[in-house]
This record gives C-alpha cells, structure tokens and sequence, in this order.
C-alpha cells in the first residue's frame, strides 16, 4: 500500500510540474491538516470573508496557538496588501487563504493581481482553495497560467475537478 501511495504521489507531483503533493481523503480534511503545519506559531493569518468553510474551519486552532487570524473584505486585494503591510512588521509570514473560484457567486480570485502581492510583499504566503478551479482552464490544476511561485499552495479537488 505505502508503495502505490508513494507511485500516486509521484504521479500527481508530474501532473503539476513537479511541486510538491500532499495527497488528503478529502478537501475538508486536506485543510484540516495542512494549514496548521504550514503556518507557524510567529505568522499572522488574513483570509477573504468568503473563504469556503472548509477553510475557516481550520482558524479555531490556529487561533487557540496565539496565531492572529482576521477577515479581509471579499476580494479586496487593496485591503489586503495594507493589512499585509501592518502584520509584516511584526510577523515572519503573512498567510492569505482564498478560494480560487467562490463557491456562493461563482466569482474568481484576481489572480494576476495576487502575483502582483507576491512580488511586493515578500512575507506573503497564499493559500488557494482551487477546488472548483483546478484543471478547469489551465493544464497542470494551476490556479492561472502565471509562473508557480513557491509561496503559493493550491488545494485541488480531485472529485469536482477534471481529475475525476
Ligand atoms: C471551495 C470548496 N472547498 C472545499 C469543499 C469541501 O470539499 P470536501 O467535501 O472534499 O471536504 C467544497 C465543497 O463543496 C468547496 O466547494
């Protein structure tokens, strides 16, 4: 079994061109996981009013850590720089969760617009929830066809994906 994990991982890491995989039974618990080994007890956590539940359910024990976490208005990738901004000062990383395509309205995330965040704030860290998105437009699951950066972490989901 470990062996044909390891085959499906491999597998997936190529599908993406070659970035790293973690595999999760479901999206929920993908979250539930990932999130709070990837930030740290000295980030600072900002996430879009309108981040899937899934992902807000991952805040309580982040919070419970001392981790500040707080609501950015929908979208509003210019609130969000100026509280990135703030945070910076005093944490090592800003986390930014979103969703790559909201699941009330449908609307997406400005992505080129959130590159644009990456290369001005360098302590920002984002962490899409693409499972509507992934593989929908683009080759690969990657959430637009702008160059991967390394502090960008795509949740994808194989069911409601074109991976199914
Ligand atoms: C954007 C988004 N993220 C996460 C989930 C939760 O997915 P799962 O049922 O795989 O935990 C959903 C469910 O529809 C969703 O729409």
């Amino acid at each position: 079994m470990a062996a044909r994990s390891a085959d499906t991982i491999a597998g997936v890491e190529e599908m993406v061109g070659g970035s790293p995989v973690v595999l999760a039974p479901s999206t929920s618990l993908g979250h539930l996981g990932a999130l709070p080994v990837l930030v740290g007890d000295e980030d600072a956590v900002l996430y879009d009013i309108q981040v899937h539940a899934s992902v807000q359910g991952a805040l309580p024990e982040l919070r419970l850590r001392g981790v500040p976490c707080e609501a950015v208005r929908h979208n509003r990738l210019d609130r969000l720089e100026e509280r990135i901004a703030v945070l910076a000062r005093k944490h090592a990383r800003v986390f930014y969760l979103c969703d790559g395509i909201y699941s009330m309205h449908g609307d997406v995330l400005d992505v080129q617009g959130l590159y644009g965040l990456l290369d001005r704030q360098p302590s920002l860290f984002a962490y899409v929830d693409d499972a509507h998105g992934a593989s929908w437009s683009v080759r690969f699951g990657a959430p637009s066809d702008e160059p991967t950066s390394s502090r960008v972490i795509v949740s994808a989901e194989r069911t409601q994906t074109a991976f199914k």
